[in-house]
């Protein structure tokens, strides 16, 4: 009974395991000369960094509106100096950008969410969050999500920060240009960890961030047209949300600017 109680649930376990994206099929390395790794048939990619070269990826398809999870392991102990992103970016000089960046720190202290969104190639709009568990120990869910009204940044689907479209009242936000899922593991001790005064520490390299369960439920872009178009009889539940207040249970915003 309970064997066959267990056979049941790894069926419905599997069945969600294949709606997600798989980074064999979906996503490249674009960049790292090999440290940038996909395992387990897909389920898995790292980035490592050492004193040489950081790595990156991106997706294979454009998106022009969506809500993109990805679930994210730090680099773990000391991690001061290096910075793991996770953005959506479309191409040319005036692009725009939707950015989760991770500052990272010495063993024991706050790894930073840096959040910002850029627009026309404009930025400018960062706040800063520190979480309310060591990211580095475990996979955490990173959300972005992006439609006509708003974009919001999730953490294990609970929202740090809401950015509404107020393109009424003369702010700009990005609804045009289709962007692609990048992301990275790179040197930045130059700025990253308290203001830049501390520096990576190559003696803990190779550095090893680490990818699962990227699933982009979004509008794909390709050939001047959206895979949305047309859809209006099922209105995607991202794309019509419109939600008026920024639930900031549980984060602890540590620094905000502009
Ligand atoms: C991804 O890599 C494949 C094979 O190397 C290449 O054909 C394709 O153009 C790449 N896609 C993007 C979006 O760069
Ligand atoms: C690193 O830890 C220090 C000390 O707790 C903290 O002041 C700082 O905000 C943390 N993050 C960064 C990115 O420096
Ligand atoms: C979305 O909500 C805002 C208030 O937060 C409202 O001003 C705006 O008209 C709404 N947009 C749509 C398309 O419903």
């Amino acid at each position: 009974m309970s064997c066959s109680i267990g056979l049941a649930v790894s069926v419905l376990l599997s069945l969600a395991v294949a709606s997600a994206a798989n980074f064999n099929t979906d996503t490249n390395i674009t960049w790292g000369d090999g440290r940038g790794k996909i395992l387990e048939n897909g389920e898995l990619l790292t980035l490592t960094l050492d004193k040489w070269s950081g790595a990156g990826f991106e997706s294979k398809d454009e998106y022009l509106f969506g809500k993109i999870d990805m679930k994210i392991k730090l680099v773990p102990g000391n991690s001061a100096g290096l910075v793991t992103t996770y953005y959506l970016r479309s191409h040319g000089a005036t692009w725009d950008e939707i950015d989760f960046e991770f500052l990272g720190n010495l063993t024991g202290d706050p790894i930073t969410i840096h959040t910002n969104i850029y627009c026309g190639g404009k930025g400018d709009r960062e706040q800063q969050f520190h979480l309310w568990f060591d990211p580095s120990k475990d996979f955490h869910l990173y959300t972005i999500l992006w439609n006509p009204h708003r974009i919001s940044f999730l953490v294990d689907s609970t929202v740090i920060r809401e950015f509404p479209n107020m393109e009424s009242i003369g702010v700009p936000f990005p609804t045009k240009q289709p962007m692609r899922m990048y992301s990275s593991l790179w040197n930045a001790d130059d700025w990253a960890t308290r203001g830049g005064r501390v520096k990576t520490d190559y003696s803990h390299a190779p550095f090893t961030a680490a990818y699962r369960g990227y699933k982009a439920d979004a509008c794909v872009w390709a050939n001047g047209k959206s895979s949305c178009s047309g859809d209006s009889t099922k209105p995607n539940s991202w794309m019509t949300k419109n939600s008026t207040s920024p639930a900031n249970r549980g984060s602890k915003r540590s620094r905000r600017s502009t």
